[in-house]
């Protein structure tokens, strides 16, 4: 086991191609959009890891990136599915955390998506935290637009985003929708032209209801391989629990099933239990779970 860190462009394609390997054996990326993204497009000052290669083949990646919250850092690993025992997971463990102490990080947070990685998680001294559920179904299911229950509120209408225009409107709706929330919220307008310029972004993807000239919700459908995601479903804390969220959920399902999806999907929060309620009402069922793990220290 040689550990080192990442060096961005020399060590790119290899992690692609490694992260290509765990997708495929585990069905889902192994790392975040978002590190993802930073790793291919992004500053290759800000893409932070530590890579393990044995026989000069890179057998595991362990993403950092700093979060907004000043100190914490995140991090992903992506193992080779035949290098995956519970020593090489602890080493990758104490070698990501090394580095976030050496660059003076006050505490990590890990995702994992492997329940047994439970207890070399606890080993290695994080403690539990979060869970994150994949949510799914087949589609199509006869989800349209029509539907008395895909029609908005009294005085809401729906029109797709306009780019150059809405920016501002759907920053205000998502970071007071998710206030709290360690990923979603304190997006920038940066954050969301950067999302905006990727490959699959449609603005007719990216529904907006309004009321009048005030926004107060969407529902951002991100379509790619004959997949939807709800990329991002919000309202805006004073229209919540008015019917805005099941219309804007039911709006974007007909979406995807007019432009020929045949599967819908979704990363939410297990406590979120409102949203919860709300897709398992509409027939998605749990794929997968990810779960974060945290570490101080300081
Ligand atoms: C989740 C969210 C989009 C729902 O929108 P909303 O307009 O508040 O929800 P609705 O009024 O359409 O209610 C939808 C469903 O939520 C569920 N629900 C609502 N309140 C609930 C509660 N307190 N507990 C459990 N389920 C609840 C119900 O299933 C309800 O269905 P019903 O029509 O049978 O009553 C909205 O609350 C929100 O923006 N929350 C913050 C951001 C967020 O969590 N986004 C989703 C991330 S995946």
């Amino acid at each position: 086991m040689s550990i080192r860190l990442v060096a961005i462009p020399e060590d790119r394609e290899a992690v692609a191609a490694l992260l290509t390997r765990v997708e495929a054996a585990d069905g889902h990326q192994p790392i975040g959009e978002h590190k993802y993204l930073m790793l291919f497009q992004g500053d290759p000052e800000r893409v932070v890891g530590v890579i393990d290669e044995e026989d000069s083949k890179l057998v595991a990646y362990v993403a950092l990136t700093p979060n907004a919250e000043p100190g914490w850092w995140a991090m992903e690993l992506a193992v080779d599915p035949d290098h995956r025992s519970p020593d090489t997971f602890l080493t990758l463990f104490e070698a990501g955390v090394s580095e976030v102490a050496r660059r003076g990080g006050s505490a990590v947070r890990a995702w994992l998506f492997q329940p047994r990685l439970n207890e070399v998680a606890l080993r290695a001294g994080f403690i539990p935290e979060r869970e994150l559920l994949k949510l799914e179904r087949r589609l199509p299911a006869g989800f349209q637009s029509e539907l008395p229950d895909a029609r908005l509120p009294d005085g809401m209408r729906l029109a797709p985003f306009e780019p150059g225009r809405d920016e501002s409107a759907w920053l205000e709706v998502n970071n007071a929708a998710f206030v709290d929330h360690p990923e979603n919220g304190r997006w920038t307008k940066e954050i969301l032209e950067h999302r905006m310029g990727q490959t699959w972004f449609r603005p007719e993807d990216l529904l907006m209801a309004w009321e009048g000239s005030t926004p107060a919700g969407f529902c951002w459908c991100k379509r790619v391989g004959g997949e939807g995601e709800i990329y991002v479903l919000a309202v805006a804390p004073s229209a919540q629990g008015s019917g805005l969220g099941r219309a804007l959920v039911l709006q974007g399902l007909a979406l995807m099933e007019q432009g020929g999806d045949r599967v819908a999907f979704l990363y939410v929060d297990a406590d979120n239990q409102r949203a919860l309620g709300l897709y398992r009402s509409l027939g998605f069922h749990t794929d997968h779970v990810d779960r974060s793990y945290v570490r101080m220290l300081k």
